[in-house]
């Protein structure tokens, strides 16, 4: 039996474009751009005298609570709060247990004027040498205006030390933003990676500034006095106001939000590193020089020397702009730092890199771009087992709304994309494998929407797999295993 040249033609169309489609599930790199339609809330500021800004009762009582990790190891705590009457006290009384305040610490306060406005008498104090896996409780103020927090340690820095972050950016003040930490707060994670975008203060004019600086601390510690928000900055943080007589960039969030930058090395509060449980967290900045021979440059590429897959196998990076993002908003405002640092998110396997800056969010496969050269033309992201998964989180719900267009087509490299409130956790199991989540706030419902399995870049190639493998087993062998 003979088929003609046209049937034979179509027969072979067919089975190549079957080809074309099973292969292209393998590499799963078919994106899904969501349909889902956010029927939007109106994405404005709570207002000044809503409760969710309640200043504490008392004289005096300390205010905008917030903790952070105080070293490299997660063996300390930065406290920070606010009185607004008098400085008031620097102490910091803790303890094991409730209502009974063993040690006490003793802070620094500081204060600041921006335009007319003058902030509060603003706490930092640092408490350091506790245990691991501890609760303490702690107290702030004094007399009737005291108030109480706890928070709990990390476990100690070891590979398999299983452990949950959030993460969120591009937070602000509005109902969304209410309705996205209130989901954050539900899901039971412990630590916040914040990536930048605090309280949109800067939306705001001459005195108001600073005083969306104060509802926005007092927004927050409903989360973050209890738990370590890890902060990144991004371009809201800048505060440059040449039409009020700010003409050098002020960032009034360092004043109010200190990071542990000494620990890791770092020159600056706007880039460092810490380590907590099997992480090692790097946070960068964006608005900051990073090009080659910057203290930024510098920094990175010595403390990239310093991570220890050993110790934690988990390697994740933070910036406000993100590297890969397929949506219209801020296009491209991430290449410059791609060029500056792809080659060594590669040869250091880093696992993830969270940005946020895009009011959307975006989750990419493993693609990278170092091919590209202004002399080769290679210019098309390629897959690439050595790149991290980058996940865009600027979703967090502040005043300027979503960003809602996606280049089209989805390009290769886009794993899923979605124009919506909501918020991720990373839930660490042991050194091979992570559980990530993305939440999707849907109208004020916290709905489950993105997900993946992620596998250590480290220990989760075959080589190491199998080492662990053998190891686990000899020390079954040896009796040795818990
Ligand atoms: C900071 O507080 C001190 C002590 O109360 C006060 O003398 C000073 O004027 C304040 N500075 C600013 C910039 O508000
Ligand atoms: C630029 O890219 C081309 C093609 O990938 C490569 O052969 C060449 O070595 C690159 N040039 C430099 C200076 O790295
Ligand atoms: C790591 O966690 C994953 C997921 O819970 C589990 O399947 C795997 O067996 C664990 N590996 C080890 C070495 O415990
Ligand atoms: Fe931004």
């Amino acid at each position: 039996m003979s088929l003609d040249a046209r049937t034979q033609g179509l027969l072979l169309q067919f089975l190549l474009s079957c080809f074309v489609f099973l292969s292209s599930i393998e590499e799963g790199s078919a994106g899904i751009t969501s349909s889902f339609i956010r029927s939007e809330w109106p994405s404005v500021d709570i207002p000044l005298e809503n409760e969710a800004f309640a200043v504490p009762k008392g004289y005096n009582a300390p205010q905008q609570v917030h903790i952070t990790q105080g070293d490299y190891e997660g063996k300390a705590v930065l406290i920070s709060w606010v009185t607004a009457d008098e400085p008031g006290s620097n102490k910091v009384q803790y303890g094991k247990s409730e209502n009974k305040y063993q040690y006490t610490a003793e802070g620094r306060m500081t204060n600041y004027t921006f335009y007319k406005y003058k902030s509060g008498y603003i706490h930092h104090c640092l408490i350091e040498g506790l245990e691991y896996s501890t609760k303490y409780y702690y107290r702030i103020g004094s007399g009737d205006s005291s108030r109480e927090f706890w928070f709990e340690t990390p476990p100690k820095v070891e590979p398999d030390a299983s452990y949950k972050f959030g993460i969120i950016g591009d937070l602000g003040q509005t109902y969304n933003s209410l309705s996205t930490l209130e989901h954050y707060m539900q899901s039971e994670a412990q630590t916040v990676l914040f990536v930048g975008d605090l309280s949109y203060a800067d939306r705001y004019q001459y005195n108001d500034v600073g005083l969306r600086w104060d509802t926005w601390g007092r927004f927050v510690e409903r989360s973050a006095a209890y738990q370590p928000w890890i902060w990144c900055a991004g371009n809201h943080e800048i505060d440059y106001f040449p039409y009020m007589g700010e003409v050098v960039p002020f960032r009034s969030y360092l004043y109010r939000y200190p990071t542990p930058y000494l620990a890791s090395k770092s020159s600056s509060p706007m880039w460092y590193a810490i380590r907590r449980a099997s992480a090692h967290i790097i946070v960068l900045s964006s608005y900051s020089p990073f090009v080659k021979y910057t203290p930024q440059w510098v920094w990175l590429k010595e403390e990239l020397e310093r991570v220890d897959r050993e110790k934690t196998p988990w390697l994740i990076v933070l910036m406000h702009a993100p590297i890969y993002s397929s949506n219209e908003a801020h296009y491209m405002e991430g290449e410059s730092i791609r060029a500056a640092f792809e080659s060594w998110f590669l040869h250091y396997k880093v696992d993830l890199v969270f940005a946020g800056h895009v009011h959307a969010y975006e989750r990419s496969y493993r693609f990278s771009n170092v091919n590209y050269n202004i002399t080769s033309g290679n210019r098309y992201p390629v897959a690439d087992k050595s790149a991290p998964v980058y996940i865009t989180v600027g979703d967090g719900g502040n005043q300027e709304g979503l960003a809602a267009r996606f280049i089209d087509p989805q390009p290769e490299y886009s794993a899923f994309r979605e124009a919506s409130y909501g918020h991720s956790t990373l839930e660490i199991q042991n050194r091979t494998h992570a559980f990530y989540h993305w939440n999707r706030n849907d109208d004020g419902k916290k709905v489950p929407t993105d997900s993946f399995v992620l596998r250590n870049q480290y220990w989760g190639s075959n080589g190491r797999r199998r080492k662990l493998k053998k190891h686990y087993l000899r020390s079954v062998v040896d009796g040795t295993a818990k």
